[in-house]
């Protein structure tokens, strides 16, 4: 940041916002041991590592175990969060978990994770906005944060999407992975925090990426595993396209409520989907490559997950030190889409 730069001023500052502030105090995340690597994928179906990297950027996956489920991740990035915070369970009010692979349809995998974390005191609930659900699982809670209806909220992306990849569909099983990531979100007078988050969404253009089978629309029953309805289903050029539109504008519009120029943000941390897309947002924003945060190729598409990990291993690494703004942007089913803008 050019020392000239004047002081970042709080949107929330010119509705007479007095003081109390919604920040993210600690970050954790995990991913499964178990690396599927594109030579793998290269003797399950047809495709190489040279098509697989070009297309996408992407190395390798994580996968993981069939005993380790969706809850069991998300209690692994809780638990770092919890101790990088310095917190106990017990003292969470709220957690809140974004997902679009649940341990099961009900009860909540919050529910499950408040269990195996022990967060007695905390009122556990899932959301759903597929890549886009961490964003919006932030917003909620800042919502919670400073309404004063609670002061300790855990966010987590979690996702086992191992188990709803077609693994004889090329086209959409060389691309995502399995892991979690977490914040805690708690009231910090005198900081900036989360200056400002924007939420889209788009149904018009729900076919595009969704997973038909095991709803109240399409229940499993034997054709519906035959038509390997309960596998995810992507339109690929399609998304691509919305998702480059989409993430720009969210963006753009989380900047121009901040007043920030995108030449002071220190670290842009995009979903994590196809280095393609990473690279042609970071473009049109007019960001040098390095102001960029990348590690989809050692994870691929963790959906719900992909910038909670990415914003741990951000801060984790020195890449973003307190006082820097970042700009957290995503996209995905639904549609849906979204930008975040704190001072870290
Ligand atoms: O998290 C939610 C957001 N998700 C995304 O943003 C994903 C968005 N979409 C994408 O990232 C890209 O569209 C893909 C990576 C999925 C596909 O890249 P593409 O450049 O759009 O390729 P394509 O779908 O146009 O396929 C090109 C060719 C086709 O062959 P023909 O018809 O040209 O002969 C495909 O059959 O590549 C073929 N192909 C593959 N070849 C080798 C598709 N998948 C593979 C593969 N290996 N794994």
């Amino acid at each position: 940041m050019s020392a000239a730069a004047p002081p970042v001023q709080h949107p929330r500052a010119k509705d007479g916002f007095r003081g109390r502030t919604c920040s993210i105090t600690a970050v954790g995340s995990y991913v499964p041991t178990r690396v599927l690597t594109n030579a793998d994928l290269e003797k399950m179906v047809d495709t190489t590592d040279e098509w697989i990297t070009s297309r996408t950027g992407i190395k390798e996956r994580r996968i993981a175990a069939r005993d380790e489920y969706t809850s069991d991740i998300a209690a692994q990035a809780a638990t770092r969060a919890l101790h990088h915070a310095g917190l106990t369970a017990n003292q969470l009010d709220l957690i809140i978990l974004a997902t679009i692979t649940p341990d099961m349809l009900f009860p909540s995998t919050a529910c499950l994770v408040q269990r195996k974390i022990g967060a007695h005191r905390a009122a556990a609930f899932d959301i759903e906005a597929a890549c886009s659900g961490f964003i919006f699982g932030l917003e909620i809670g800042q919502q919670f944060i400073m309404s004063r209806t609670y002061n300790t909220i855990l966010v987590i992306g979690a996702e086992k999407l191992s188990t709803i990849i077609d693994w004889s569909d090329r086209s959409t099983c060389v691309l995502f992975g399995d892991g979690a990531g977490a914040a805690i979100l708690q009231n910090r007078p005198n900081s900036h925090g989360l200056l400002t988050v924007c939420m889209g969404s788009d149904g018009n253009k729900a076919d595009l990426l969704s997973m038909p089978g095991g709803g109240s629309r399409c229940p499993a029953t034997e054709k519906s595993v035959a038509d390997r309805l309960h596998y995810l289903r992507m339109d690929g050029k399609e998304t691509f396209k919305s998702a480059i539109g989409a993430m720009l504008t969210a963006a753009q519009e989380a900047l121009r409520r901040c007043d920030i120029d995108i030449g002071r943000i220190k670290c842009v941390i995009p979903h994590q989907a196809n280095q393609r897309i990473i690279d042609a947002v970071g473009e049109r924003l007019g960001v040098r490559p390095d102001q960029v945060f990348v590690n989809v190729d050692r994870y691929g598409n963790t959906s719900a997950a992909s910038v909670a990990i990415a914003l741990d291993e951000a801060v984790r690494s020195g890449r973003v030190q307190r006082g820097d703004l970042i700009l957290l942007v995503v996209f995905g089913a639904g549609l849906t889409w979204g930008a975040a803008v704190i001072e870290w």
